[in-house]
């Protein structure tokens, strides 16, 4: 049975004519990662999933991780982690944007980037979707990089940034603070969500995909932090907040971007090598509940900024 593969806006494909539940050969196992390398982002809707097919079929994708935040893990399934909206853990995610109290809202990021070694991937199952709002959106990176003129493109070649883990999202340089206001139960520093003191790290501003080879501007919005020796590149100082602010405002540009609006069942796959990712929230009291699965890689794309 072929493929339906199907295109989503800006990034990513919808792929269908598969059954979940049956064994996947090995001809078929190739032809999904072959996908996933060059969409980035996967759909699935409509198959009928369990956790432990959730589980095997991840394994497609390569070896799973298990998360560092093992509070929020399955103790039947330790592979999957789950992400739940619950009204007494609620009051620490919610924050205040425009004056509206607003849960589980996350700037773009990619996951664990801030360790210097993101994961390869992961995949999200909605098992209680959220009425309205609650949607995951999905940035392509290597296509941001592709859209860069050339000069640009050549200026940041050699350009190193660091970011900056950091629980006040008011300390975050480059995300969009405008009518922003932490919530009172918001986490003041790691160790309020039992996080270590994560140490600044550094990628290079363009990163060659480990499989593709394409390449990522691997600048996102949360926790960058700054430019290493703009002199070096002849930037001041000023020079090289202003480059990164033009940066951040590319990969905000629309026609980068997929948002998935959840129906129960969906599963999104992404690459996390290439793909930045952010959550657009919802309003308190909403119930949601997503299983995932997270997909481990073993390059290492940046490096502690002490190393
Ligand atoms: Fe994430």
């Amino acid at each position: 049975m072929a493929l339906e593969v199907t295109a989503l806006e800006n990034i990513g494909v919808e792929v269908s004519g598969f059954d979940i539940t049956r064994p996947i050969d090995n001809a078929l196992a190739q032809e999904l990662v072959d996908l996933w390398n060059e969409h980035a982002v996967l759909l699935f809707r409509n198959q009928q999933v369990t956790p432990e097919n959730q589980i095997a079929f991840s394994r497609t994708f390569g070896d799973l991780a298990m998360h560092p935040l093992a509070a929020t893990t399955s103790q039947e399934y330790p592979e999957l982690f789950m992400l739940v909206n619950e009204p007494d853990k609620e009051k620490f995610m919610t924050a205040r944007y425009h004056g509206e109290n607003v849960v589980n809202k996350l700037d773009w990021h990619m996951d664990l980037h801030y360790t210097g070694k993101p994961n390869r991937g992961a995949l999200l199952r909605a098992v209680v979707c959220a009425e309205e709002d609650g949607l995951t959106g999905f940035g392509d990176l290597a296509k941001a990089y592709d859209a860069l003129d050339k000069e640009t493109r050549v200026l940041i070649e050699e350009i190193d940034v660091t970011y900056a883990f950091s629980m006040q999202r008011r300390h975050m340089r480059f995300v969009d603070l405008e009518g922003y206001e932490p919530g009172p139960y918001s986490p003041k520093k790691p160790s309020d969500l039992n996080y270590p003191n994560f140490p600044e790290v550094v990628y290079p501003a363009v990163v060659t995909h480990p499989v593709t080879g394409r390449k990522v501007l691997e600048i996102c919005e949360q926790f960058l932090e700054r430019i290493v020796a703009p002199h070096l590149s002849g930037l001041s100082n000023d020079e090289a907040v202003d480059l990164l602010e033009r940066l951040v405002e590319h990969t905000r540009k629309p026609e980068f971007h997929y948002f998935h609006r959840w129906q129960p069942g969906d599963m999104v796959l992404w690459d996390n090598w290439r793909a930045m990712h952010c959550a657009t929230g919802t309003k308190p009291g909403v119930e949601r509940v997503i299983h995932r699965t997270t997909i481990s890689g073993d390059a290492a794309l940046g490096r502690a900024a002490d190393a």
